[in-house]
């Protein structure tokens, strides 16, 4: 069965009824977008639910990934000579091919694109609501963006509705304080470990389970296109990127069935899992370097670290404050992917097979880092007890390596926890070196 747009989906995704959301809904079934991987729009995991009786937040740390962009320049080029490659078939059978006759690449390559900023701003707007008793205009969230681009404009868009939300509370949006250079230190991407190996054979793997049957199917109807199994894994990509670019749903989602969509959902899985996540054995160390930097803030105690930090910036109070109350990151996927694995979230009880998805894992990019991703460290007072909790995309998390059952953990329980991060990964870090 080919797929069929059901119903209407509020991709922002926000919870909080007092914002009014400026990205717009696109009219494409959720039982599509849940499957669309990191290339999911954003879109809540859990309802936000305030703290435990007794417990008041004190300090906000977030991490967000970047909205949605264009394909990057390394995969634009392929998922295009992908489609033309079908384009370029003698005929068609079936209606759903129709539209190729009058379509071209229209897709640039890695910014990000105005859902992407409208996203950006919405959740701006979400935290600022949410935290507002945390901030002033003299308390603003202290901002850091990795350098790329599409990641300090989110930034800029973030603070932008973070302000707009304040009507006129705060009088200017946080400034952007640090630029984090993408080839200097940088905790906020996964530059640094060259030698970690990459997800190739994984996900090469998958693509041979799953791909060949829809290449078949396709190539049966569209009769001398010759398409193979990374053309069905472009083509299908093309999906998102063009439904998140022109804000309405792409023709090329009409080509594929939800079955083949779970297919790339379960490739963006194995590639997030073995590009940074637990997969990968210099995958996690490349989350350490943020890791501490959080411990240094929950503590209110210099960074520890010798990993991925710069040591100049993070010893000075200008560029790495301990007297916040509000600390804002923005990144990328596969650097979050990354920090959650050196904290220990998400935890797999073997590593993801190449051939048989679990239905019963936890690991589902869709719900880790969709663009414009949160996770939020809240750190709380309950009842004179430093404690933190950790959201990500609004779900809290169990935090069961601090023997927490109901999400919630104390400071030293936690920082207790971070043995990983607190000892480079073990040592992994010498390895990224070479
Ligand atoms: C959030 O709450 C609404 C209303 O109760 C519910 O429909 C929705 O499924 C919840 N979302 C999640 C992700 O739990
Ligand atoms: C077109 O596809 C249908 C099944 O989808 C098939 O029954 C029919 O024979 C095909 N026609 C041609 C000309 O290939
Ligand atoms: C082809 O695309 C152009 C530009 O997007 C549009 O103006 C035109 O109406 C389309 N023609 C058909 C037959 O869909
Ligand atoms: C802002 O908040 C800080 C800390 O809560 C407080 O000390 C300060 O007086 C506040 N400033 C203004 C202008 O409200
Ligand atoms: C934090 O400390 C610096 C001095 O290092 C001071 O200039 C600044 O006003 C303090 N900020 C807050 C929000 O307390
Ligand atoms: C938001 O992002 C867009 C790029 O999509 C950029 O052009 C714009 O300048 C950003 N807004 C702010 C306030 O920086
Ligand atoms: C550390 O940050 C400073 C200030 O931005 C920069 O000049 C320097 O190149 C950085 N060093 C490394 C190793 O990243
Ligand atoms: C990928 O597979 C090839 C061929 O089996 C092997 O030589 C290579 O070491 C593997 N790479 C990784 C990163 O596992
Ligand atoms: C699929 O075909 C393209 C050329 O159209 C080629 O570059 C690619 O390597 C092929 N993939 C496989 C798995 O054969
Ligand atoms: C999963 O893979 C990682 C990286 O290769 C390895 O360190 C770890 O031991 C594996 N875990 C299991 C349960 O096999
Ligand atoms: C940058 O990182 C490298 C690798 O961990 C480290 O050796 C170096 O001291 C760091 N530089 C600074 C300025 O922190």
């Amino acid at each position: 069965m080919q797929c069929r747009f059901l119903g209407v989906l509020a991709l922002t995704g926000l919870a909080t009824a007092d914002v009014v959301p400026t990205a717009p809904n696109i009219d494409v079934p959720f039982s599509i977008t849940q499957y669309w991987g990191a290339y999911s729009p954003y879109y809540n995991a859990g309802n936000y639910t305030a703290p435990p009786e007794g417990c008041t937040v004190t300090q906000v740390n977030l991490l967000e990934r970047h909205g949605a962009r264009y394909p990057t320049s390394g995969a634009g080029p392929l998922i295009q000579a992908s489609a033309e490659k079908l384009k370029g078939a003698q005929s068609f059978n079936g209606s759903q091919y129709g539209f190729l006759s009058n379509w071209t690449y229209q897709l640039g390559t890695d910014v990000l694109i105005p859902f992407g900023a409208a996203q950006s701003f919405d959740a701006g707007q979400v935290h600022y609501t949410r935290y507002a008793s945390l901030v002033n205009s003299t308390t603003l969230p202290f901002v850091r963006a990795s350098s790329s681009e599409r990641v300090v404009e989110t930034a800029l868009n973030w603070s932008a509705g973070f302000a707009f939300a304040s009507d006129k509370a705060l009088p200017s949006p946080p400034p952007l304080s640090v630029t984090l250079d993408e080839s200097r230190n940088d905790t906020l991407d996964n530059h640094m470990c060259p030698t970690a190996p990459t997800s190739q054979n994984q996900t090469a793997a998958w693509t041979n389970v799953f791909a060949p049957p829809i290449a078949d199917r396709i190539n049966n109807a569209a009769h001398g296109a010759h398409l193979n199994s990374t053309d069905i894994v472009n083509l299908l990509q093309l999906c998102p990127f063009e439904t998140v670019a022109f804000e309405k749903p792409s023709n090329f989602c009409s080509i594929f069935t939800q079955d083949d969509f779970k297919g790339l959902e379960y490739y963006i899985d194995l590639d997030d899992f073995y590009s940074t996540g637990y997969g990968n054995p210099l995958g996690p160390v490349q989350g350490v370097g943020w890791v501490n930097e959080l411990i240094a803030r929950l503590t209110v105690q210099p960074v520890q670290d010798e990993t991925q930090t710069n040591s100049t910036l993070d010893g000075s109070p200008k560029t790495f404050p301990l007297n916040r109350t509000f600390y804002a990151d923005f990144t990328h996927d596969k650097t979050m992917i990354a920090i959650f694995s050196a904290l220990g979230l998400f935890p797999q009880t073997e590593n993801l097979s190449t051939s048989h998805p679990d239905a019963e894992r936890t690991w589902f990019a869709s719900r880790l880092v969709p663009f414009s991703a949160p996770m939020i460290v809240e750190k709380m007072d309950c009842d004179g007890t430093p404690s933190i909790r950790i959201l990500v995309n609004d779900l809290v998390q169990p935090l069961t390596f601090c023997g927490a059952r109901d999400g919630m953990c104390t400071v030293d329980n936690f920082v207790e926890s971070q043995a990983y991060a607190r000892t480079n990964g073990n040592g992994a870090w010498a390895r990224c070196l070479g």
